[in-house]
């Protein structure tokens, strides 16, 4: 069992899972429980240090949340960041008050003690070589120290900006230190696990594989598992791990509902065949969904029949296996994470493909290999499979497919116009350099006409929508400052080469209020 470990806990701060993974990025494992995660949870897990997050509520609110007490006699180095702090004063007997004037954003930060925490943060060698820039968010503030607590630093408008009882090996900072505009952050991060938590770095993609692969093996032992691939990241990585443990007991079914982009299916196969010699059963279901999409222009609808019908073509095909005891499945961390900071708009997206409903049918087992990891590191973990770039820096791609992103209603024909439309959005995006800058960059069909002229005559054709976002996970997202010229020769390419578009316009809304699909 992996001894170095630091546990984060949860007061529901935006930034939580930024904290988990400044602290992964040092190679030290780390895991995010609720605030409230019992004290014998919190001491199975052995943490070697813990970092309280912060979080929206005051200490002295009427639901302020507010862990065991005695996590502070567990001996381990704890880190309170922002409400953790104040709640570390709170709990600590110290005294916390509403600061005369609220604090958000850039703020200077003066450090009067530059041992452990801030070690290497001050260059004394540097003109103020004290000073350093902190991202600050908070109205209460600390109005009398814990006993044994010292000051650390200061700011102009914090008496108290950071403050610890080194005796205990307490530390407490009034802003974040996992933000980026916190210049020395990552710093002040590594100080605290590696100076004062003593932790080594020992978790790295290559131990996680090699501890993944001997799990998957014992677990299986000698029965068949099957996977289901979609051509993203997430799955197509799972396969190519639990393909590595266990080699041919892996069955993978690649379902093509008839709403996948252009080649998709076919690249992916290919890519898990010949680079990974790996098992696909690859399905044509196209026909068997258009069917029961026919006439269907409600997007909810279309998402329903989607999931529906995926799941009764994945189980007649994985019932064709003989020895099939276990479903492997690309789950990442951020959809575990027991807490309501997280249950944002994706956690009920998601529930639209996923395969839940499989399990109960078939009695299979779940493995999920990458249910610790974040996004990044999943990336990171398909880097070191010797998976290519092109798969794992693809963008995401909803389960339903193109389905949403034809409006209104799907037929053959226009889902045809789409993807020709869509083929072009990409090519010109990739050469232009674009494509890793963009979160999610794609065609949409509308369902208006238009008039034009091409040559002599009139034309009444079909709309391109084009939609280019960045975002850092989907949550909330802006629309992409895409350069005129590119935005042009995408345009002009599209009215030229497919045929039944007339007309291309730009999305510019950014999310929220609208979202990144437009169904
Ligand atoms: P919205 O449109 O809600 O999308 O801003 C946020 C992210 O979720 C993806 N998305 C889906 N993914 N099934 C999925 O697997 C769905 O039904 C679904 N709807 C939206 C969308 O592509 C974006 O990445």
């Amino acid at each position: 069992m992996l001894e170095d470990k630091i546990l984060v806990l949860d007061f529901g701060s935006q930034y939580t899972q930024l904290i988990a993974r400044r602290v992964r990025e040092n190679n030290v494992y780390s895991e995010i429980f609720p605030y409230n995660a019992s004290l014998e949870k919190i001491r199975n897990f052995r943490p070697e240090g813990i970092i309280l997050s912060g979080g929206p509520s005051s200490v002295y609110g009427k639901d302020a949340p507010i862990p065991d007490l005695k996590i502070f006699d567990l001996g381990v180095p704890i880190l309170g960041i922002c409400y953790g702090m104040q709640l570390m004063a709170h709990m600590l007997g110290g005294k916390v008050a509403k600061a005369a004037k609220r604090e958000y954003g850039r703020a200077e930060l003066i450090i009067d003690d530059n041992s452990d925490l801030f070690n290497g943060i001050a260059q004394p060698s540097a003109p103020n070589a004290e000073r350093t820039v902190v991202w600050m968010s908070h109205g209460d503030r600390i109005e009398k120290y814990p006993a044994g607590f010292t000051p650390m630093a200061h700011t102009e408008n914090s008496p108290v900006a950071a403050m610890a009882n080194k005796k205990r090996r307490f530390y407490a900072l009034q802003f974040h230190p996992e933000v980026v505009h916190t210049e020395k952050g990552r710093e002040i991060i590594r100080n605290f696990v590696f100076r004062i938590c003593g932790s080594k770095p020992v978790w790295t993609m290559k131990s996680f594989i090699e501890t993944a692969k001997k799990e998957i093996r014992e677990k299986v032992g000698n029965q068949r598992v099957v996977c289901g691939i979609s051509g993203g990241v997430d799955s197509s990585v799972t396969a190519v791990l639990v393909h590595e443990a266990i080699g041919d007991a892996l069955t993978c079914i690649f379902v093509d509902n008839g709403v996948l982009r252009h080649d998709e299916a076919k690249k992916v196969e290919q890519m898990l065949k010949k680079s990974f010699r790996m098992k696909i059963k690859y399905v044509d279901s196209s026909e068997r969904f258009l069917k029961k999409l026919k006439g269907v222009s409600d997007p909810e609808k279309k998402r329903k029949i989607i999931g529906n019908e995926f799941i009764r073509v994945f189980d007649e095909e994985a019932m064709k296996i003989k020895n099939v005891s276990f479903l492997a499945q690309g789950t990442l961390y951020p959809d575990v994470i027991e807490s309501v900071s997280f249950k944002g708009p994706s956690a009920t997206i998601k529930s639209h493909h996923n395969v839940g409903g499989l399990l109960k049918k078939m009695k299979l087992k779940l493995i999920e290999p990458l249910r610790e990891l974040f996004k990044d590191e999943v990336r990171v973990l398909g880097h070191e499979l010797g998976m290519p770039d092109e798969v794992i820096n693809r963008h995401p791609f909803p389960g339903p497919g193109l389905a949403i992103r034809c409006i209104s209603d799907i037929t053959k024909t226009r889902l045809d116009i789409l993807r020709k439309a869509d083929v072009i959005v990409l090519e010109e995006i990739r050469a232009a350099g674009l494509y890793d800058k963009i979160w999610q960059v794609f065609a949409v069909l509308l369902p208006v006409k238009s008039v034009g002229v091409m040559g002599d005559e009139r034309t009444y054709d079909n709309v391109i929508a084009v939609r280019a976002v960045t975002s850092v996970d989907g949550m909330t997202a802006d629309w992409a400052k895409i350069p005129y010229d590119v935005l042009g020769k995408i345009s002009n390419r599209i009215i030229n080469e497919v045929k039944g578009v007339n007309r291309v316009v730009y999305d510019i809304s950014s999310k929220p209020p609208s979202t990144i699909e437009w169904e």
